[in-house]
């Protein structure tokens, strides 16, 4: 079977520097608030070239934190993707926002031509979702979001490492939101988040928010352990994590470019087939967090795969506005028929660094022959 995603491989090449960088972080004897985030986030912000990072719980978190810095009013809209992650939406709602839906384009990005037209005096917030290792189009949404004197907040859960014009992803906005869920272009061994910003004060009340609302003086020390100065959350790194992180970022310019070398391979075999394949737009750098694919017959196509032992995986197969938990918050959203037309035939190949090369190529001849019996 070739799984969709598996860390197995990974951890078997990795095994020993990994082992070590546990127990040597255990033996330190911090848990929580040592070395090991200090280094990490130190490491993170000189790497995509901001000027604050926070390392937080989770993507969901980093949003989460992220938009509670705005002290969202009831009412206050936040425009996003109606093709997003299901965490996009909680955050915003879980921070007191209300999510305005834009429709997506062709490269399943939120559709720049539709964004001004859903900004009312409510809105207070743009979050660009950076979906599948694509940057959305930043200039216009840059330019937009000036005109209208709203926040950009990026989702950047999948796409660390990608570029537009040039800036790596999280670093345009005034927040830049990544997950180290296992599965994402640098992964934990558990969950992990990490919020980027330029914003002095920002990153200072993020420090807050993550750790109850306690003020921290100097790196991540606190300057009383028991005094909140806000109302915060518990959303702290583990050292553990920091340092498979931390070890793992290392590699991580390593891991884009098997993702690109990969999705070439891809990109090269089925590009006479009836499959729509995902394009790189101009002014980007894709970094594969996934190679997504549309087809109208998608579900048959999943099946037939399965069959032919291939795991495939539909993300994202039902937009926002049509799930039980939103459709009453998102009411009287129009025009969002791309997202639904979208989500019904896309499907995602397995992707990541430890795949080999025939293994591709033996995905792409079974799919080539599938796709000739339509
Ligand atoms: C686009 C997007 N946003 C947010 C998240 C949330 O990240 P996490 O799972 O780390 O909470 C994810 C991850 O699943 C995601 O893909």
């Amino acid at each position: 079977m070739i799984k969709f995603w598996s860390y197995e491989r990974e951890f078997n090449k990795y095994r020993k520097p990994l082992i070590k960088n546990i127990e040597k972080t255990i033996k330190k004897g911090n848990i929580f608030f040592g070395d090991e985030i200090n280094s990490f986030e130190k490491k993170f912000v000189k790497k995509y070239k901001a000027k604050y990072g926070i390392a937080v719980g989770s993507g969901t978190d980093a949003l989460l934190i992220s938009l509670k810095t705005l002290n969202l009013k009831k009412g206050d809209e936040i425009i996003t993707a109606a093709n997003t992650a299901i965490p996009t939406i909680s955050a915003i709602i879980n921070a007191g926002g209300k999510p305005k839906l834009v429709d997506i384009g062709e490269d399943y990005l939120i559709d720049i031509e539709k964004i001004e037209r859903a900004i009312s005096k409510r809105t207070k917030a743009i979050i660009p979702v950076h979906l599948y290792g694509q940057m959305c189009n930043m200039e216009e949404i840059k330019r937009i979001a000036k005109k209208n004197k709203i926040t950009i907040i990026e989702d950047c859960a999948q796409s660390q490492g990608a570029k537009y014009k040039n800036n790596f992803a999280g670093t345009i906005g005034k927040f830049g939101c990544f997950s180290f869920y296992p599965t994402k272009v640098l992964g934990a061994y558990g969950d992990g988040g990490f919020i980027l910003t330029n914003d002095y004060n920002a990153y200072k009340q993020i420090k807050r928010i993550r750790f109850y609302g306690i003020e921290t003086v100097s790196k991540n020390r606190f300057k009383d352990k028991y005094y909140a100065n806000e109302n915060g959350l518990n959303s702290r790194l583990d050292e553990i994590q920091a340092s498979i992180l931390k070890f793992k970022l290392g590699k991580v310019d390593s891991f884009i470019k098997r993702r690109r070398e990969l999705a070439k391979v891809y990109s090269k075999k089925l590009s006479s087939t009836t499959l729509k394949l995902p394009k790189e737009n101009l002014k980007n750098k894709h970094v594969f967090h996934l190679f997504t694919v549309f087809h109208a017959k998608a579900e048959i196509i999943k099946k037939k795969l399965l069959k032919e032992n291939i795991q495939t995986r539909s993300i994202y197969p039902y937009p926002i506005h049509r799930m039980k938990a939103y459709s009453k918050i998102i009411k009287n959203q129009k025009n969002l028929r791309n997202s639904e037309i979208k989500s019904k035939g896309i499907f995602s190949l397995p992707l990541y660094p430890e795949l080999k090369n025939s293994e591709v190529n033996m995905i792409c001849n079974k799919l080539i022959k599938v796709l000739k019996k339509f």
